[in-house]
């Protein structure tokens, strides 16, 4: 129950923020979505809140982090070997949200 009321907290303070940026939103469809628009390998797919949750139940900085040196099938940066913390953060604001 506990985890439920985080995972849903975050997803509001998630949800609370601006619409992505066009920067943004094109850096997605260059890299991200070729993993996160269909699933592939077990990513969590975009804007589906279910298979968001757990994810970032975990905040953040955690995430991240996951996206910088890369996770299980995840290369590091998930392709986008340019992109900043700060981008990273807004790109997970948007795939996890759709926002
Ligand atoms: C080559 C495929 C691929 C690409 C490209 C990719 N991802 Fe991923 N991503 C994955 C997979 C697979 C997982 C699940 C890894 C696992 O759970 O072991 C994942 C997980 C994640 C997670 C969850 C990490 C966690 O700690 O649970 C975040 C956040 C994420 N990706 C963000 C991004 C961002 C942002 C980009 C674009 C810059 C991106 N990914 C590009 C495959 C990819």
């Amino acid at each position: 129950m506990k985890k439920i009321v985080l995972a849903t907290t975050a997803l509001f303070a998630i949800m609370g923020a601006h619409a992505a940026d066009q920067a943004t939103v094109d850096t997605y469809n260059k890299t991200c979505v070729i993993c996160h628009g269909t699933g592939a390998a077990g990513a969590p797919k975009f804007a589906v809140a279910d298979e968001w949750a757990v994810r970032l139940e975990q905040g953040m900085p955690a995430l991240v982090k996951a996206v910088d040196g890369g996770m299980g099938a995840m290369p590091p940066k998930g392709m986008c070997t340019t992109c900043t913390p700060e981008e990273f953060e807004k790109l997970i604001t948007y795939m996890s949200t759709g926002k």
